[in-house]
């Protein structure tokens, strides 16, 4: 069974079962300041998880695109990604256990409709329990109702999923699959180890959401209990294909076919990192030297490093066009943006390639001071750090960062927050600043032109930033204008509300900020004052403030700190509510 083939048998299974089939959000999570990157099909629920109803109702399936980068030193084995697809299957506030866990065993095992998985290979976890939450004996209990054997079923410390330290969360359980078809029955110690060795391999997971996590603690029970389900598709296709690693599954295999021969793990590394960065620019990350860019910057400087100790000097093009092959026709975006995909992957191939070739010439002459080498010859910190563990030393990383922070570098504050996980700050003042983005949004096209477009946002407790297309540096009476409109909204006291209604019906009414992956056929809308006061209709899941009256709260105004180029063609603003005087 192909790749295609079990995305589409995932989600017809559950569309029988009344999912409402979403399309994948971008990779890019849209007004969540707390993660660069979706890093879980979860992810862009979490408003509805929380109970925020979604346009799509109470049951959806779906299959999202997802980036992992922590577990990034151990891409190469059999298992592990940075790029990978999560097939789910969402209950909000609708069935629990018993459909959820019932409907997994059935398509994984069931021959016509589902998988056809041998059910003789499958192991069950479930939660141990905790001071938080009971023991999970209720999902045990059906597992065995459902014929698994009693001492296929592992309870576990471990089986509990929460995307950061606030949000929804809840005990899990996960079903793993024997891919070596020898393992047979196994005590708890066999299976954890056969786990180390991946020669099991966990293929889903369902999580019963029904808590609630604040600051890293379980703060009790969400008003509604929820289903999240995720069964990352690499996996489940490794298992399908009966292929005892990833990268011989149809997902990689034509990729790795342009990539010469030669260390295996190297190979692999290219492989996973190329396939990452085509899908990122994708959905428009471009390399930089902060937050996501910088992560798509190192993610194709590895790939490079890799690329030249197995002598592939040239090619990369090829591989950017194997990978574009594997989903030009599962993500539209990857055909239509493939210039720009090509372009900017490329640029920044060749840029570091040049790079690379210098400074490793130092290091190879015995250079080994990491600030040296990054500051004259732009070689990166991990690459010095990379080739010293190689040769079984370490690198004095607190000096490095000494002479950074001496130096001044932007590009730390970025890369501090690189790999934070959690939750979207749901503050009341990231809330305002949410909201005093979609006036920002709305005041800038208003000003400068109807060319400006959302390209990014990126919210905090302490301020908003957001980048728009336009091409030329504002002026200052550009700034203040946008800063009055802006203001001005807030001094009218205008009301905030939103409506579900369909996506064709929002484009008449000229709704803006559509991007061109987004939820069902309807879709959700902002709008910020009502009838001929209305000021602006913007696509959004929210949350928002109810009125802009909020925003000047404790006698604030809006104000424009900065404005600066980020990419050609892209502007970023950052901007505050400050006090008024
Ligand atoms: N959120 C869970 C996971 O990522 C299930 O979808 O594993």
């Amino acid at each position: 069974m192909k790749a295609a083939e079990i995305r589409q048998k995932f989600l017809e299974f559950f569309k029988k079962r009344d999912h409402t089939i979403i399309p994948s959000a971008s990779l890019v999570p849209e007004n969540d300041p707390s993660v660069l990157f979706n890093t879980a099909g979860m992810q862009p629920l979490v408003p509805y998880l929380l109970g925020e109803p979604h346009p799509a109702g109470k049951r959806i399936a779906n299959v999202q695109k997802c980036v992992r980068t922590q577990d990034i030193e151990e891409v190469g084995d059999n298992t592990h990604d940075t790029f990978f697809e999560m097939l789910g299957n969402w209950s909000l506030g609708d069935y629990f256990k018993q459909e959820a866990i019932t409907w997994s065993y059935e398509l994984l095992t069931s021959k016509d409709e589902g998988f056809g998985l041998d059910p003789s290979r499958l192991y069950i976890t479930v939660f141990a329990g905790n001071d938080d939450a009971p023991r999970d004996e209720e999902a045990a209990e059906i597992w065995k109702s459902i014929g698994v054997p009693e001492h296929r079923i592992y309870y576990l410390a471990d089986n509990w999923w929460s995307p950061g330290d606030n949000g929804p969360c809840g005990p899990d359980s996960e079903m793993f699959y024997d891919v070596t078809g020898t393992l047979g029955d196994m005590s708890h110690d066999e299976f954890l180890a056969a786990d180390d060795k991946q020669q099991v391999v966990e293929v889903w997971n369902d999580v019963f959401m029904e808590y609630e996590k604040k600051d890293g603690k379980v703060i009790g029970k969400l008003s509604q209990k929820n289903v999240d389900t995720g069964a990352g598709l690499e996996r489940l296709v490794m298992a399908l294909q009966g292929k005892d690693n990833i990268f011989d599954t149809d997902l990689f295999s034509s990729i790795m076919e342009v990539i010469p021969e030669g260390d295996l793990r190297a190979r692999r590394i290219v492989a996973d990192h190329m396939r990452t960065a085509v899908m990122m620019a994708a959905d428009g990350v471009i390399p930089s030297n902060t937050d996501r860019g910088y992560i798509l910057r190192r993610l194709i400087r590895r790939a490079v490093r890799y690329s030249n100790s197995l002598g592939l000097s040239k090619g990369m093009l090829d591989i950017i066009n194997a990978v574009a092959d594997v989903y030009r026709g599962v993500y539209p975006n990857v055909d239509q943006n493939i210039d720009h995909i090509k372009q900017t992957v490329m640029d920044e191939v060749v840029k570091f390639g040049k790079t690379l070739q210098v400074g490793l010439r130092e290091f190879e002459k015995g250079e080994r001071d990491a600030f040296k080498l990054f500051s004259t010859y732009g070689f990166p910190l991990e690459m010095t750090k990379e080739l010293t563990e190689e040769l079984g030393e370490t690198i004095d990383e607190s000096k490095f960062n000494e002479q950074m922070r001496a130096h001044q570098d932007e590009s730390r504050e970025g890369s501090g927050q690189k790999f934070k996980g959690g939750l979207a700050d749901h503050s009341e003042m990231s809330v305002k600043y949410h909201t005093a983005t979609h006036l920002l949004h709305q005041a800038l096209r208003t000003v400068l032109g109807d060319h400006v477009f959302q390209k990014g946002s990126n919210i905090t407790a302490d301020r908003l930033r957001f980048d728009f297309s336009h091409d030329a540096k504002m002026t200052d009476e550009e700034k203040s204008r946008v800063e009055e409109l802006v203001n001005e909204q807030i001094s009218r006291s205008l009301p905030v509300s939103y409506e579900d209604i369909p996506i064709a019906e929002a484009e008449k009414r000229g709704a803006i900020g559509l991007f061109e992956e987004n939820y069902g056929d309807r879709v959700r809308v902002y709008q910020i004052g009502e009838g001929d006061e209305q000021f602006s209709l913007e696509f959004c899941g929210g949350p928002h403030v109810s009125n802009t009256s909020e925003l000047g709260e404790g006698d604030m105004r809006f104000k424009i700190k900065k404005e600066e180029a980020v990419a050609q063609g892209v502007r970023r603003i950052k901007a505050l509510l400050v006090p008024n005087n």
